[in-house]
C-alpha cells in the first residue's frame, strides 16, 4: 500500500455516505451560492472557534483580502508580516498596493520573531499580519503587546492553524481579524476552494458580508469597493459534516505528530516543537535536516512521498524583486527555506507507516 501525503481519499471515505447525500440534496435544491447551508455553517464555524463572528468566503486568500480591506488598509500603508509563507500572505497585501515589510522568522515554530517587529516599525505601519505556519500560533501574546503599545492592528493568518490554540484560546479570537482556508488539503478542507474570517467585533463582520458580495449595501447599491467573495452551497454541506467530526481529526493528528516525534527520537534530524502554551493543529509535520536533498530521494525510493514548504523565502521571489532584497536579509528564512521537509500527515497513518517512513529517514546515507 503507498503511503499518501494528505489522504483526502480516505478522509472523503469516511464521511462517503453523508457528503454524497448532501451534495445531491444540494444540486435537486438548486441553491447554489450562499443560503441557508451556509449560514448554518458559519454559525458553527462560529460555535467551534469559539469567535463572536464567522463569515465564509472564497478561498483563505480571499479571507486575507477582506481582513485587509475591512481595516481599510490601503496603497501606501506599511503591513509587517513574515517572509517564511505560502505566497497568499504577503501576495494580498501587496495586491492592495500595501508594502509587505518583511520580519525574519524564529527557528523555534517557524513563525515570525516577535523580537525583531519594533525594529520595523515605520509611521507608515498599520497592521502585522500574521501567520500559525504548520497549524501552531505565533506568540500572540507579545503580538498583540507590541500591536497595542504601537496602535497597530494584527492580523493573523490561520489557514493551516483553524483549531489550534493559544494559551487554551482559539487563534481565530485573537487580533482584530482572523482568517483562516478550507482548500482541500488543510486541517478542514472542503472540496474546492474555501475561506473564513473571524472577528469580534460587528463593525469589521458587518463589513467583511458587504465587501464579499461586491460592497453591497443592499440588493445593487454599492458601499464599498468589494470582491466576489463568496462560498457556494456544497463547500458548506461538506465543511458542516466534517467540521462534526474535526475535533478528532486534530487529536488524531497530535496522536500522529507524536509518534513520529518517538519513531525519529534518534535521527539525525530537527523535530516540530510545539511551544509552551500552544496547541498545534499540525497542518504539517515538518522536520529539518542539512541532508534533505538525500532523505527526499530515499523516501522517494520507497514511495513516499514529502514536501517542502517552502523552499524559497518570499523576498527572494521574483514577483518581490521591487521590493529590493537580497539574499542574507533574513537568515533564519533561508536556512529553514533550505533545510525543511514536510512528512506525510494525515489522521489515517497508521503507526506501521510511520514506523515505516521512519526508518527510511534513519537509514538515509
Ligand atoms: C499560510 C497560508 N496563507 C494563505 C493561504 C491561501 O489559502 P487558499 O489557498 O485557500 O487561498 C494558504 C493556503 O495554502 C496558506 O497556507
Amino acid at each position: 500500500m503507498k503511503i499518501d501525503f494528505a489522504n483526502l481519499k480516505e478522509s472523503h471515505k469516511a464521511h462517503q455516505e453523508e457528503i454524497e447525500e448532501a451534495v445531491l440534496r444540494v444540486c435537486r435544491n438548486a441553491n447554489y451560492i450562499m443560503g441557508s447551508e451556509v449560514e448554518s455553517l458559519e454559525q458553527e464555524l462560529a460555535i467551534f472557534a469559539k469567535s463572536k463572528y464567522a463569515i465564509t468566503c472564497s478561498s483563505g486568500s480571499s479571507a486575507l483580502l477582506l481582513a485587509l480591506m475591512a481595516l481599510s488598509l490601503k496603497a501606501g500603508d506599511e503591513v509587517i508580516t513574515t517572509p517564511f509563507t505560502f505566497i497568499a500572505t504577503a501576495e494580498m497585501i501587496a495586491l492592495l498596493g500595501i508594502k509587505p515589510i518583511f520580519v525574519d522568522i524564529s527557528l523555534e515554530d517557524y513563525n515570525i520573531n516577535c523580537d525583531l517587529i519594533e525594529d520595523a516599525i515605520t509611521p507608515k505601519t498599520k497592521a502585522v499580519l500574521a501567520v500559525s505556519l504548520y497549524g501552531q500560533p505565533p506568540n500572540l501574546e507579545k503580538l498583540g503587546s507590541i500591536c497595542a503599545k504601537r496602535n497597530l492592528k494584527l492580523i493573523l493568518d490561520g489557514a493551516q492553524s483553524f483549531g489550534s490554540e493559544f494559551q487554551q484560546k482559539k487563534d481565530s479570537t485573537f487580533g482584530a481579524i482572523a482568517t483562516t482556508s478550507f482548500f482541500p488539503a488543510k486541517p478542514l478542507g472542503c472540496y474546492g476552494d474555501g475561506g473564513a474570517v473571524f472577528t469580534q467585533e460587528e463593525s469589521f463582520a458587518q463589513k467583511i458580508r458587504s465587501l464579499r458580495l461586491h460592497g453591497e449595501k443592499e440588493r445593487y447599491v454599492h458601499q464599498y469597493i468589494g470582491i466576489g467573495g463568496r462560498l457556494d452551497a456544497l463547500q458548506a454541506v461538506i465543511l458542516r459534516i466534517k467540521l462534526r467530526s474535526f475535533g478528532n481529526d486534530i487529536v488524531r493528528r497530535n496522536q500522529v505528530a507524536n509518534m513520529y516525534n518517538e519513531y525519529l527520537k534518534n535521527a539525525n534530524v530537527i523535530l516540530p516543537q510545539v511551544l509552551e502554551g500552544r496547541k498545534s493543529v499540525f497542518a504539517q509535520y515538518t522536520i529539518r535536516t542539512k541532508n534533505r536533498k538525500t532523505i527526499q530521494e530515499c523516501l522517494n525510493q520507497h514511495g513516499i512521498p514529502s514536501a517542502v514548504h517552502y523552499p524559497l523565502g518570499l523576498h527572494l521571489q521574483e514577483c518581490f524583486a521591487y521590493l529590493g532584497h537580497k539574499k542574507g536579509d533574513f537568515p533564519n528564512t533561508e536556512l529553514a527555506s533550505d533545510e525543511v521537509l514536510s512528512l506525510p500527515m494525515n489522521p489515517y497513518l497508521k503507526e506501521s507507516e510511520i514506523r515505516q517512513i521512519a526508518e527510511v529517514i534513519l537509514d538515509a546515507k
